[in-house]
């Protein structure tokens, strides 16, 4: 087993404002309070909008809850006049842990390119979270077989950039694509081959302490029924979830098969 503590990340997307967002953390906290739920052995997140995520700060500080936080992206520049962003710092001083980065969402519904994605990666590190990149293939890859190399190579356009220190506070999700939002979850050996394929990358680009060290995360219809085997492969460190992250406990099961 590995000495890494599996991470369960729930990634809300454009749902819920900062009401329905309150609501949710007190009705998470409560059912893993009622469970016992040790979160030395699991960390758990939210990534709420940018607009509930002051909210959620003040729940989390008013009742001491070990849930941590973060962001579904980041502007890679740090203040001045850019209309609509949202910088590393205005995030880090709402105590956000981390910062989806690249999400296939964002790829495809924003200009968010290699540059933009590595910049994003930076301006996380140098605030003080951790980025949680999102990597993975399109069906037509998929189709193709080329699935390890394409997301290796996405994981690989990002760490050319990084030196050992940045790489191993990196976390990456692993997220095919075609997985997404449809109900057809990859299989837990192909999931576990991707992480692997990745983390063999890692070694041979910094060596065996960033390999160790950097979590892999599985995403795409991720349910309490599929979670366990995926947990189970030895390079999966914990989940992205989506849609299942909007039932608090559904959410709460899923957090607790990796506990
Ligand atoms: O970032 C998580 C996400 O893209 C997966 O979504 O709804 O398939 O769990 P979903």
């Amino acid at each position: 087993a590995s000495a890494r503590v599996p991470l369960v990340a729930g990634n809300w997307k454009m749902n819920f404002d900062h009401l329905e967002a309150t609501y949710f953390v007190q009705k998470l906290a409560w059912l893993l309070r009622d469970a016992h739920f040790d979160y030395r052995h699991c960390e758990v997140a939210l990534m709420p909008t940018f607009t509930s995520i002051r909210s959620v700060q003040v729940l989390v500080e008013a009742d001491n809850l070990k849930i941590r936080y973060g962001a579904q992206a980041v502007s890679v520049t740090t203040q001045g006049a850019f209309t609509g962003d949202v910088s590393a710092d205005m995030l880090s001083q709402l105590g956000c842990s981390y910062v989806i980065v690249g999400h296939s969402e964002r790829r495809k519904y924003h200009p968010e390119d290699d540059a933009n994605i590595v910049d994003q990666v930076r301006a996380t590190l140098t605030a003080g979270m951790q980025p949680i990149l999102c990597v993975g293939e399109s069906s037509e890859e998929h189709r193709q077989g080329i699935e390890l190399d394409f997301a290796v190579g996405q994981v690989h356009d990002v760490t050319r950039d990084l030196n050992e220190e940045e790489a191993a506070r990196l976390i990456i999700a692993y997220e095919p694509v075609w997985a997404i939002g449809t109900g057809q979850v990859a299989t837990p050996q192909s999931a576990q081959e991707a992480s692997k394929a990745m983390r063999d990358d890692l070694r041979e680009t910094f060596g065996p302490h960033v390999a160790q060290t950097v979590r892999v995360l599985y995403g795409g219809s991720v349910t309490s029924k599929n979670a366990m085997q995926m947990i189970s492969q030895p390079d999966v460190d914990g989940f992205l979830v989506g849609g299942a992250s909007l039932d608090a406990e559904e959410f709460a099961r899923i957090s607790r098969l990796t506990e």
